[in-house]
């Protein structure tokens, strides 16, 4: 927490509107828009939420193909299958571990079904690579929705992830870079979308007195009390951004003897968040180090397993390189909390050297 969490809530609390409305919720939209420089935010229960809300208000339904990238947490695709629609995983590039634009662009150029969107997600809070994304989407005429749920405060040519398109998500869970314990921020360029959104996020109900439903939706609006945090931890969003930079400085620092260790990479002219520090050993076996760091009370977790490689997904249509599958059985997630200090992160890079 920030610091003024507690005193916000308060004044929630004293205005008595701890409803999913209220001055907490507009103040939290205002500061993500001046911050983001996007002109419609809509605060939203979850980053999952938003990405239902998106794929809603553009059409997509049953039996449409949605892109996707491949490399992801699965919260990027639920959405598409809760409107009966299809994914068709993108696999990842190595200058960015995440969506190749090569691959989506001989994939449009070639396809017999054209989706109707695509959902790229800037992994790990870094850059895909996304004005030549957005170029690819805009020739082929597809929808173009960002998934920044754990990108805030990333930037490509000094633009925020989450505004380069039709639609952008954030995700404020529990683990995210700044978090309201839960909820979301869908932005968009279009205010009759941002409308629209708002109407199915909070039930569908057309404007008349009594209650009157030509349409469903759903219960998606954030809380005013959650709200409240999300505003304070909006005022320390850039000295969120430096200190998780400041950590994979660290890491890098301490483990730069180490040729078999390599790092997530940052695209040229672009800022990552650096939410998670992201590696990949090109020898060793990892299980080894996550034991060895779980023996020091330290968590890590292997990359994202490709959404390709999922059961759920097994009759999916996946456009492969290869480069997700050797990420997941390479990589690891090491601990990145902004509460860590330089001699935490020396601590478990000794543990990683001593396991190697
Ligand atoms: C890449 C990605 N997409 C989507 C989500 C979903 O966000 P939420 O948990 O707020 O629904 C998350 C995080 O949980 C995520 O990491």
């Amino acid at each position: 927490m920030s610091g003024n969490e507690l005193k916000y809530i308060e004044k929630v609390f004293e205005s008595n509107y701890i409803a999913p409305l209220g001055e907490y919720v507009n103040k939290f939209e205002e500061s993500i828009k001046s911050y983001t420089g996007t002109s419609n935010a809509l605060a939203v229960s979850s980053g999952t939420a938003a990405l239902h809300l998106a794929l809603r208000v553009l059409g997509i339904g049953q039996g449409d193909d949605v892109l996707a990238s491949t490399f992801t947490f699965i919260g990027s695709v639920n959405a598409i299958l809760y409107q009966g629609a299809n994914p068709v995983f993108v696999d990842s590039d190595d200058a960015s571990w995440n969506l190749s634009p090569k691959l989506l662009k001989e994939y449009l150029e070639s396809c017999d079904n054209k989706p109707k969107a695509l959902i790229v997600t800037h992994l790990y809070g870094m850059n895909a690579d996304i004005e030549e994304i957005a170029k690819i989407c805009k020739a082929h005429g597809i929808y173009l929705i960002e998934d920044a749920a754990e990108s805030l405060g990333a930037t490509f040519n000094g633009k925020h992830t989450g505004t380069f398109g039709d639609f952008g998500i954030y995700s404020f869970n529990g683990n995210k870079i700044l978090t309201t314990s839960g909820g979301g921020m869908l932005v968009t360029p279009n205010q009759e979308w941002r409308d629209k959104a708002l109407f199915y996020a909070t039930q569908a109900k057309e404007p008349f007195l009594h209650y009157e439903h030509t349409e469903y939706g759903y219960n998606y609006r954030m809380s005013n009390v959650l709200a409240a945090i999300g505003v304070a931890q909006m005022e320390v969003i850039e000295e969120r951004v430096a200190k998780k930079r400041q950590i994979f400085e660290w890491y890098r620092e301490c483990l730069e003897d180490i040729d078999e260790i390599d790092f997530m990479p940052e695209l040229p002219n672009s800022r990552g968040n650096r939410w998670l520090t992201a590696l990949t050993f090109q020898k060793s076996d990892y299980m080894r180090i996550v034991e060895a760091l779980e023996e020091i009370n330290v968590e890590s977790r292997p990359l994202w397993k490709p959404m390709h490689m999922q059961p759920l997904f097994k009759d999916a249509k996946a456009i492969t390189n290869g480069t997700s599958e050797q990420l997941f059985a390479k990589g690891l997630c090491v601990a990145s909390s902004t509460i860590m200090e330089k001699s935490d992160v020396k601590h478990i890079c000794q543990t990683i050297k001593e396991n190697l």
